[in-house]
């Protein structure tokens, strides 16, 4: 069983299904509403827990009813909850999803409490660092908590994986603390300077020259690219799955990755089943009942590679 702690962000979602994101000035009909359990620190860990890791979340929540649902459903489900921190001085993280018919959506973020996550928080949760295999990162946390975790993480011996959304720049002695570096093609052109004319493989090399071991390049439905250090370059491909709400479905393909990797599964085979992750929550409504389980990854890949598929 792999041991992964996760630094991030906790949020509630309030989500709207709509025909389309609305344009500006532009008011929307749009269908159903539906709150749920979201973030992308706390999808993480609640992916990591269904997929049989330990999972441990360092977060803050708000002193409110949005905060104590989120830390009880992360608790019912086995996520280690001893450094999530109850703070009082702001709420607890908001996000308002619009999810388009198409299974496609928009988010804006309240950061509320996610934005009290700082690098005391880091030194804390230093003890969690030794003792796990992993730790993931992502962005919806202060800047200077984020690297100095990634640091201190590093230090202990635990690989480290940034998925980097929404982006911020990184200073150069950080690129060195990140094993994996996981970036959607927007965040791709973000790091390297925006220029788009290059290929995503150029990028890639750009940003692995900067001392990041690995880099994994998600693109939605067309699966995804892996670049590493001294390696060879593949492709991964996507499930043919109907997606009826994506939200979160990148945060399941974090957890799988790095739960496939701690288990011992080659890269491509992690890669593999961290897409079968990422496809299964997009089969449902919202970001926390979406995280998948383990034996639905298995029963998905079992389907797709027939029962010989070795995991
Ligand atoms: O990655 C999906 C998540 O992004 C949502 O759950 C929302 O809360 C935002 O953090």
């Amino acid at each position: 069983m792999s041991d992964i702690a996760v630094v991030g962000s906790l949020n509630i979602d309030l989500v709207i299904r709509a025909p389309h994101c609305p344009g500006k000035g532009e008011t929307l009909i749009g269908g159903a509403f539906g709150m749920a359990g979201g973030g992308k620190g706390s999808n993480q860990a609640l992916a990591a827990a269904r997929l049989s890791a330990t999972s441990h979340i360092i977060g803050c929540v708000g002193s409110d009813d949005f905060g104590r649902k989120l830390k009880s459903v992360l608790t019912e489900n086995g996520v280690d909850c001893s450094q999530l921190r109850t703070m009082n001085k702001a709420p607890t993280g908001t996000a308002v999803i619009t999810v388009t018919d198409d299974g496609g959506n928009s988010v804006i973020i309240s950061q509320g409490a996610n934005s009290l996550l700082d690098e005391n928080a880091m030194t804390k949760a230093e003890n969690i660092f030794e003792s796990s295999d992993a730790a993931l990162f992502q962005m919806e946390s202060p800047a200077k908590t984020v690297i100095k975790g990634l640091k201190l993480s590093r230090r202990h011996g635990c690989r480290t994986f940034l998925s980097a959304e929404p982006p911020f720049s990184l200073p150069p002695d950080s690129w060195n603390d990140i094993d994996y570096l996981i970036l959607n093609e927007r965040a791709l052109s973000f790091y390297a300077g925006r220029r788009n004319h290059k290929s995503v493989s150029e990028m890639a090399q750009e940003i692995l020259k900067r001392g990041v071991k690995c880099l994994v390049v998600t693109q939605s439905a067309k699966g995804g690219m892996i670049f590493c250090k001294g390696g060879d370059d593949f492709a991964f491909d996507s499930f043919n799955i109907r997606s009826v709400d994506n939200t979160g479905a990148r945060d399941a393909f974090c957890a799988g990755f790095c739960v496939g990797l701690c288990e011992g599964m080659p890269l491509k085979i992690a890669a593999r089943f961290g897409s079968a992750c990422g496809a299964l929550a997009c089969t449902k409504i919202g970001a926390h009942p979406s995280m998948p389980w383990r034996h639905q990854v298995s029963a998905l890949l079992g389907e797709a590679h027939g029962d010989d598929y070795e995991l």
